[in-house]
């Protein structure tokens, strides 16, 4: 959940020099990031460093991170005559700085860290694609899916294809696990997730290679957990507005999970986070195929040193859990 970022003093120098997407399309530089997080957290896996948006430039649309803005799409897509016009990604190797940062960070991280791979849903990227940017009432996104459901389809299986070639050339590389991150798919009704959603999502990891654990990640989801595993994934993350316990329950044992901490407890006291932390611990049971991680990303504001406690926490009171 931004590993390497912002909250960082390491990521702020290298980015003191580098613009963020030219630092993503450095393989050397993603690859420090990472290790360098890494191995300051002291955390079970690493995630590769990357964008979920950068998938979208293949496919003709121009992005941007404008500086304090976030994301920026300059050519959105509103209607079925934009759907038209974006291309199908035949191939994914214009996106070779990604696979050559996989194949540099695994050959630089320590070999018992697992490397995780990742991409955005294809709603989460679609809701970029049609906003233009980051939303708050998805209007563009959803007037597209109820007014022309046959060019939202179209569009969400062309992104749909393109993310599994996307994903299986991370793993070729060496992620050893992928997540897909659907952000903001929390906006929608349930009977519209299956609808619109649930076939593409489940498209993309039926299609992932075989063996590959995939982890399944939304937030405001509390609605949507039982589609969410229909569509799939070997994992289903979940944000901290659910009790951990009852959305286990809900998914399924025979499904592992993954999270749920409050990201701004990291802002709090010492003694708060370990509580917090040994709650959601405890309503994970000694149950295994819980992964404890944050319900959401760290923020840029949060101190480091609550990271890496938070980490030395969970360890010591997850120490002995399994025997
Ligand atoms: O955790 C890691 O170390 C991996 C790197 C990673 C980034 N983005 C780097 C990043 C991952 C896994 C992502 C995923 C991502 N990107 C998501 C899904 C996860 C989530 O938080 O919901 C989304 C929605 C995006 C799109 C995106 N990228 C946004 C909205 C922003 C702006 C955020 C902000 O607060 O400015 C980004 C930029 C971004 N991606 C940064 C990083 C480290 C900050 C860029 C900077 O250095 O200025």
């Amino acid at each position: 959940m931004r590993q390497a970022g912002r909250y960082m003093r390491e990521y702020r120098e290298v980015r003191a020099k580098t613009p963020f997407l030219d630092l993503c399309k450095n393989p050397s530089l993603a690859a420090e990031v990472t290790v360098t997080a890494a191995e300051r957290l002291k955390v079970d896996a690493a995630i590769i460093f990357a964008d979920i948006l950068l998938i979208l430039e293949p496919m003709g649309i121009d992005l941007e991170f404008a500086r304090g803005e976030g994301p920026v799409i300059h050519n959105p897509v509103r209607n079925s005559s934009d759907v038209d016009r974006l291309r199908e990604v035949e191939d994914v190797n214009s996106l070779e700085f990604v696979y050559e940062a996989i194949r540099h960070t695994r050959s630089a991280l320590k070999p018992d860290i697992p490397l995780i791979g990742f991409c955005g849903a294809p709603f989460t990227l679609a809701s970029y694609v049609t906003e233009g940017g980051g939303s708050k009432n998805y209007v563009h996104t959803k007037r597209l899916m109820y007014d022309d459901p046959g060019a939202w389809h179209a569009m969400m299986s062309l992104i749909s294809r393109a993310l599994v070639k996307y994903l299986n050339a991370q793993i070729a590389a060496g992620a050893q696990a992928v997540q897909l991150f659907d952000s903001w798919v929390g906006c929608l009704s349930p009977d519209d997730y299956r609808e619109f959603v649930l076939p593409h999502t489940q498209s993309v990891i039926n299609n992932v290679t075989k063996g590959v654990p995939v982890i399944h990640f939304g937030t405001g989801t509390a609605a949507l957990l039982e589609l969410m595993r229909e569509a799939g994934g070997d994992v289903i993350g979940f944000d901290w507005r659910v009790r951990l316990d009852e959305a286990w329950q809900r998914v399924g044992h025979d499904v592992a999970v993954m999270g749920n901490l409050d990201p701004i407890v990291l802002f709090a006291g010492q003694d708060v986070m370990r509580t917090q932390a040994k709650r959601i611990l405890d309503s994970a049971g000694a149950r295994r195929g819980h992964i404890f991680n944050l319900g959401h990303g760290i923020l840029p504001e949060t101190p480091v040193e609550n990271v890496v406690a938070l980490v030395e926490m969970v360890h010591e009171l997850s120490h002995g859990l399994h025997g």
